[in-house]
């Protein structure tokens, strides 16, 4: 769609993470609620779901799609004896890079998703997956071109957990004040991403061959009331 007809605005990480300080970490990948950094309670709930939903242990080898800066991640180092991160913001795997990085072991990457598990030349040293806030960014072909590759070429991966979908079916309740279009929803350039629903959602992992667990973090995690996660296993 050209700029001319768009109704709504695109948002890019890699452009919205420059203007942030150097270490506001949390800003840098909007973990904000009008503009304040999200507390330690809610960073809490976000660490214990992907603890869950990952189930580490020590012999792991964890791939992360679309790991941003990194600041979560790190919090799995301990969890895991391997660790690649991947992010198609080169500012902000620069930062991860610059922070969190404990090469040669845990290391950040800068590359799309979509490139980098085609050109992944051992896939077979990983064993699990996560993909945090991100999967929304990956449009459709892309989406399912990642998923495919994910269970035929990474054949040692076991688990995959998805988390922080946007679920199309409760749309509304986010948008208060305004009725987006079809054609937003479906955007991956926007803020919030590509809306998918969970039968749609659950029909992407399946095409490629996952089966699906869907769960919704607790109520007292904000955007509880319209995210959803999954976990993907053989
Ligand atoms: C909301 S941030 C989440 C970052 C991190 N997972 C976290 O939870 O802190 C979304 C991330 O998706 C990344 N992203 C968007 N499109 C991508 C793509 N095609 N391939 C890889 N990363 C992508 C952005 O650069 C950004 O870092």
């Amino acid at each position: 769609m050209s700029e001319k007809q768009r109704t709504y605005s695109t948002f890019n990480y890699d452009a919205h993470a420059r203007t942030c300080a150097p270490e506001d970490f949390l800003g840098q990948v909007r973990r904000t609620v009008n503009g304040v950094p999200l507390g330690d309670d809610q960073l809490g709930l976000i660490k214990q779901a992907m603890a869950a939903g990952l189930s580490l242990e020590p012999d792991d080898v964890l791939l992360e799609l679309a790991c941003g800066n990194g600041a979560l991640s790190q919090c799995l180092f301990a969890s895991c004896k391997g660790y690649l991160g991947i992010d198609v913001s080169e500012y902000l795997v620069s930062v991860a890079q610059q922070h969190f990085e404990r090469a040669p072991t845990h290391r950040f990457l800068a590359q799309g998703g979509v490139a980098y598990v085609r050109e992944e030349t051992e896939p077979a040293r990983f064993s699990k997956v996560l993909c945090y806030a991100g999967f929304q960014y990956f449009p459709d072909g892309e989406a399912a071109e990642i998923l495919a590759a994910l269970h035929t070429k990474f054949t040692r991966v076991g688990r995959i957990f998805i988390g922080n979908l946007p679920d199309k079916d409760q749309a509304a309740k986010f948008y208060r004040d305004r009725t987006p279009s079809a054609e937003e929803l479906a955007d991956p350039t926007t803020a919030v991403g590509i809306w998918r629903t969970r039968p749609e959602f659950s029909a992407l992992a399946a095409a490629a061959g996952w089966k699906i667990t869907l769960s919704t973090m607790p109520p007292t995690f904000q955007p509880a009331y319209y995210r959803y996660d999954a976990v993907l296993s053989r």
